[in-house]
C-alpha cells in the first residue's frame, strides 16, 4: 500500500528550490519504486514576496515555527543554513517525533551532538548526506558501510566554491574576485562566502567526516583552517612550473596511541600543492573528491559534484526517501555516538613544504639558508635556483616535518640578512 508523507520544507533558496523541482520530476518514479508518495505540505521562507517558479504560493509561510508544529507535517527538511533559528527548529521537530533532513554543515559541526541526542531520544532519523561534499555519498558510507573499518585518514577537496575559483585562476588566469562572483552566480557559495574562501565550510565538513570516520566527536573549533584568499597567481604559476596544482584540502587523521585515551585526531584545512599525477590534482571546478584510507579496506575514493542546487538536492532527496520509508515502517537508523576527541594541535602535525625565497646572489648564502632548515631538523628534498640579476630565487621542497619546526624555520629565514623576501610557502601533500 502506498504511504503518503508530507514534507515541511524550511528554506526554499538554491537547495530548497531544487528539491521542489526534483520532487516534481522524480515523484512518479519514487512512488513506483518505493510505494511512497512524498508531497510538499508547507514551505517556510524569509520573504513571502519572492518569485518561486514551480511552487504553489499557497504552500508558503514565513512562520517556520508553525510549520514545524503543524500536525499534518510528517518530515522536516532544513535548508535555511546557519545556527539559529535552524537549531531550534530542528530540535522542536525532533522532539515532536518528526524525522529531520538537513544540509547544514555549520550547524552539525557546532551542535551535532545535541541534535543527534535529541534524535536518539525521540527515536527518529536525523539524516545529513548533503552536509559533506554535496551530491557525493560520503556520510552514509562513513556512518554505515564502513562502521566496522579501522579508518586512519580521510582527505579530500570538499568545497566546490574554492575548487571552482582555483580551477578558473589556474586554467583561465581568472581574477580571484571574478571567479568568486561566478561561483556565487552558479549557486555554489554560502550566503556569506567568507565561509568558503577562508576554509570554515571545509572545516565544518572535515569535522563531520572525522566524527563519523573515527567515532569520536570533532567540532568546528577543533579544526585548524586556512583559506585560499592569500593564494596568488604567482603561487599558481610556480606550482605549475614545478608540476603541482594548488587545491584546498581537508585532512583528518587518526593517531592511535597505546590506549584509546592516548589516541589523537588531527584535522586541518589549508591550501596545498598536489603533484599533477595525484588523482586529487585533476578534480576541477565545483567537483569534490574524498579519499578514505582503512586498515582492511585500503584506499577508497569518492568523487562527484560538491556544490550547486540540483546535486545537493539529490542528496537531500535520497535522505528524504530513506527517512520516509523508515517512518512508514515505524523504524529509524541507530547511530553510535562518541566521546569528545583528543585533538592533536596543528604544531604537532606533519607536512612537506614548498618554500620560495629571494636571496642575495653571493657565496655562502645557500649554505646559510640550508643551515637554518637543518637547525630545526627540517630535511630538504629538492632545491632549484634561478638568477634574478643581483639576487637569486631559491625554491625548496622539504621532506615531511612538524609544523612547529617549519614555522620556526620560516621565522629564522625571514631574519637572515641574505634573505630579502619569502615569496611564498605552502604545504605539499600527496607526493
Ligand atoms: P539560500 O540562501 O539560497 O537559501 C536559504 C533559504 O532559507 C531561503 O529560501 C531563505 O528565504 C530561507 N530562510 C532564511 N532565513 C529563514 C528563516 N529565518 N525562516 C525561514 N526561512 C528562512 O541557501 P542554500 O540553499 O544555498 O543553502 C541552504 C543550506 O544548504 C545551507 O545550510 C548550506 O550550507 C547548505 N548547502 C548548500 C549547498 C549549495 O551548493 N548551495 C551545498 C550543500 C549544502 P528567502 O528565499 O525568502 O530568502
Ligand atoms: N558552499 C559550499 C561549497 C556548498 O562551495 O562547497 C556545498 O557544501
Amino acid at each position: 500500500m502506498t504511504s503518503t508523507v508530507k514534507v515541511g520544507l524550511l528554506g526554499c533558496g538554491i537547495v530548497g528550490g531544487s528539491l521542489v523541482e526534483l520532487l516534481a520530476e522524480r515523484g512518479p518514479a519514487i512512488e513506483a519504486a518505493a510505494d511512497l508518495q512524498i508531497e510538499i505540505g508547507s514551505v517556510a521562507v524569509r520573504s513571502a514576496s519572492k518569485e518561486r517558479p514551480g511552487l504553489d504560493s499557497a504552500l508558503l509561510t514565513t512562520d517556520a515555527r508553525a510549520l514545524v508544529n503543524d500536525p499534518t507535517i510528517d518530515v522536516v527538511v532544513e535548508v535555511i543554513g546557519g545556527i539559529e533559528p535552524a537549531r531550534e527548529l530542528i530540535l522542536d521537530a525532533l522532539k515532536s517525533g518528526k524525522p529531520v533532513i538537513t544540509a547544514n554543515k555549520e550547524l552539525l559541526a557546532n551542535c551535532g551532538a545535541e541534535l543527534s541526542a535529541a534524535a536518539a531520544a525521540a527515536g527518529v532519523d536525523l539524516l545529513f548526506e548533503a552536509a559533506a561534499a554535496g551530491a557525493i555519498p560520503i556520510v552514509r558510507p562513513l556512518r554505515e558501510s564502513l562502521l566496522g573499518e579501522d579508518i586512519t585518514r580521510v582527505m579530500g577537496i570538499v568545497n566546490g566554491t574554492t575548487n571552482f575559483i582555483l580551477t578558473r585562476m589556474t586554467e583561465d588566469g581568472a581574477d580571484y574576485g571574478d571567479a568568486l562572483a561566478e561561483a556565487q552566480r552558479l549557486g555554489y557559495a554560502e550566503r556569506d562566502p567568507t565561509a568558503d574562501v577562508e576554509g570554515y565550510d571545509a572545516g565544518a565538513k572535515a569535522a563531520i567526516m572525522a566524527s563519523l570516520a573515527f567515532g569520536a566527536r570533532v567540532v568546528a573549533g577543533d579544526v585548524y583552517h586556512e583559506g585560499i584568499s592569500e593564494v596568488s597567481q604567482a603561487d599558481i604559476a610556480f606550482a605549475n612550473r614545478l608540476g603541482y596544482e594548488i587545491k584546498l584540502l581537508a585532512i583528518a587523521e587518526l593517531f592511535e596511541g597505546a590506549t584509546s585515551a592516548d589516541t589523537e585526531i588531527g584535522v586541518r584545512v589549508h591550501p596545498a600543492m598536489v603533484p599533477r599525477e595525484h588523482p586529487l590534482a585533476s578534480v576541477r571546478d565545483s567537483f569534490n573528491a574524498v579519499f578514505v584510507e582503512g586498515a582492511a579496506a585500503g584506499e577508497m575514493m569518492f568523487y562527484g559534484r560538491g556544490a550547486g542546487g540540483r546535486p545537493t538536492a539529490s542528496a537531500v532527496l535520497g535522505d528524504l526517501i530513506d527517512a520516509s520509508l523508515n517512518l512508514a515502517h515505524n523504524t529509524h537508523r541507530r547511530v553510535p555516538g562518541g566521546e569528545a576527541a583528543k585533538i592533536r594541535p596543528i604544531d604537532e602535525l606533519e607536512s612537506a613544504y614548498y618554500v620560495n625565497l629571494e636571496v642575495t646572489d653571493s657565496p655562502g648564502v645557500l649554505a646559510a639558508v640550508a643551515g637554518v632548515f637543518g637547525s630545526h631538523g627540517v630535511s630538504i628534498r629538492s632545491m632549484e635556483q634561478e638568477g634574478l640579476g643581483d639576487e637569486a630565487r631559491v625554491v625548496f621542497i622539504t621532506h615531511a616535518a612538524k609544523e612547529r619546526a617549519i614555522q620556526a624555520t620560516m621565522q629564522d629565514l625571514r631574519s637572515l640578512d641574505s634573505v630579502s623576501g619569502v615569496q611564498s610557502f605552502m604545504r605539499v601533500v600527496g607526493q
